[in-house]
């Protein structure tokens, strides 16, 4: 159980650049804000917590507590990730190319992967480095808490949520990735592979 620090403002960015309004921006920052808060509110309220009894699977308070934590810590991580790695130009770096070239051969595919993974989202598009093999795979998130690959951490991710996207880009999802897709940072997606 983690208590996070509240963050202040969104990290140097090109969003407005790659066309999402400042008043976006603005709101998404107070959504992430919300997700260290609640996390912060769910870790104390389980720290306090005496009575481990009466707990069940159906609807129990420990039960929404837990879930609730899981749900906001991965709001807030999700967000730390995304926000981080968009001050770029969306051009991969050599330690990039040389991750992606097993599994995808060429950059070309593996955006066209991560692409169609965004879109078959309803949260999240993940990409993310697993340890076993040493290699990249993009996943979905249909919420701030799914669906997770055991021993992988993740570098680089996609906001799906309709709050990312709808006030610039309407329905038109595969522009709005497209959009972000131009200002990828791909030396600081590489640096997320370190665990920390
Ligand atoms: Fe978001």
């Amino acid at each position: 159980m983690v208590k996070l620090e509240i963050p202040k403002e969104l990290p140097k960015n090109k969003l407005e650049k790659a066309g999402i309004s400042k008043k976006t921006n603005e709101e998404h920052l107070k959504l992430w804000q919300g997700y260290a808060k609640n996390n912060n509110k769910a870790v104390e309220a389980l720290n306090q917590r005496k009575n481990l009894k009466n707990v069940n699977a159906t609807f129990s308070e420990v039960r929404n507590q837990k879930m609730g934590e899981s749900f906001a810590y991965g709001g807030f991580l999700n967000h730390k990730v995304f926000f981080n790695h968009l001050n770029g130009d969306g051009e991969p770096t050599k330690e990039f190319l040389a991750l992606i070239k097993a599994d995808y051969d060429s950059f070309s595919n593996y955006i066209n992967d991560l692409k169609a993974t965004a879109l078959a989202s309803r949260g999240w598009a993940f990409c993310c480095f697993h340890f076993d093999t040493e290699s990249i795979i993009n996943v979905i998130g249909d919420t701030q808490n799914t669906f997770p690959v055991w021993n992988s951490n993740l570098i680089l991710a996609i906001d799906m949520y309709e709050h990312s996207y709808f006030a610039d880009f309407g329905t038109d999802r595969e522009k709005y990735i497209d959009s972000i897709l131009s200002i990828i940072d791909y030396n600081a997606v590489v640096k997320n592979i370190i665990r920390d």
